[in-house]
């Protein structure tokens, strides 16, 4: 059985709820504020730990209350954090979240994360059938040189680019598989995809963003489901129905799911379905660390239909 190792992001989440968004310029009343561990990276590794994928955690903290409380969240979950570095040269990255109506906006101020170089990647013990998995909350040659060594050693790379910022053709041509949302794929594509176009256009656009054929790109379309193409397979796994109350964190759920299911040796399907499942299981908790679930609970509600 494979491992997964996540290189990227760890954020404590400072989470205001309220009613409803405030427009700019304006101030809304809030009813709390929560403090969540965050952050795409650990969000992702908690997920794929918590799914029984032994784990390790690639990444930077700073040395100060929320580095500590984060590192020992994670350690908590099983995660192998020996390739987390501590420095005081920045402060622990953080996230501003404002909860309303389930839907949320934040802002991340990268701290420590912005510190991640190749160097901290360059050593981390890769086998073939492990997954290395990144997203865009740590810098993109960082990512590029983890690929590189994943590559190196017949690992599989698995890339969310989120948030979605423009890269280069030489990291495309590095990931095996890209995991991304109907928004970040039109930004990507340079068209404008809405959740409510036909899956036909969404595979098309995501045939035309694929750098080579053998390349695996999985479309997440929140309530409406996952749309995979793999080779010239195209899968469609449908959505399922929860009153959601907060989708932070959803998409790394996903994410974190599919790599351990693909490190257990399930196949893609399988590993849709059940990732597809943890999602969902994740929006009805408040938080994003914290709502990841676990296998047991995935398993219920996938053998349930
Ligand atoms: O994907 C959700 C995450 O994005 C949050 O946990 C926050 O830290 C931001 O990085
Ligand atoms: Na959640």
């Amino acid at each position: 059985m494979g491992r997964v190792f996540v290189a990227g992001s760890i954020n404590m989440d400072v989470v205001a709820t309220a009613d409803r968004h405030p427009r700019v310029g304006e101030t809304v009343a809030g009813r709390q504020v929560l403090y969540f561990p965050g952050g795409k990276g650990a969000n992702q590794a908690v997920a794929a730990s918590r799914l029984g994928a032994r784990t390790t955690l690639i990444g930077g903290l700073g040395k100060d209350s929320f580095g500590t409380e984060l590192k020992a969240f994670l350690g908590d979950q099983g995660i192998d954090l020996g390739y987390v570095s501590e420095t005081s040269a920045a402060h622990t990255g953080t996230a501003i979240i404002t909860v309303a109506e389930a839907d949320n906006t934040i802002v991340v101020i990268p701290g420590t994360n912005a510190l991640v170089g190749a160097d901290d990647v360059s050593v981390v013990p890769l086998l073939r059938g492990d997954v290395a998995v990144s997203q865009f909350e740590i810098p993109l040659p960082t990512i590029a040189a983890f690929f590189r060594r994943a590559r190196s050693t017949q690992a599989t790379t698995l890339l969310n680019p989120a948030p979605a910022q423009t890269f280069g053709r030489d990291l495309l041509e590095l990931v095996d598989i890209l995991v991304l949302n109907e928004t970040e794929l039109g930004y990507l594509a340079g068209v404008d995809l809405s959740e409510d176009d036909e899956p036909a256009r969404i595979m098309d656009v995501a045939r035309r963003l694929r750098a080579r054929e053998e390349q695996t790109i999985c479309v997440t379309l929140g309530k409406r489901g996952v749309l995979a193409l793999a080779g010239r397979e195209e899968i469609a796994v449908p959505g399922r129905v929860v009153k959601a109350v907060d989708t932070t964190g959803a998409g790394d759920c996903f994410v974190g799911a599919l790599a351990a299911q693909l490190a257990d040796g399930a196949t893609l399907p399988t590993a849709l379905t059940f990732a597809n499942a943890a999602a969902s299981i994740s929006v009805q908790r408040m938080g994003a660390g914290p709502s990841m679930p676990t296998a047991t609970e995935v398993a219920a509600i996938v053998n349930a239909g």
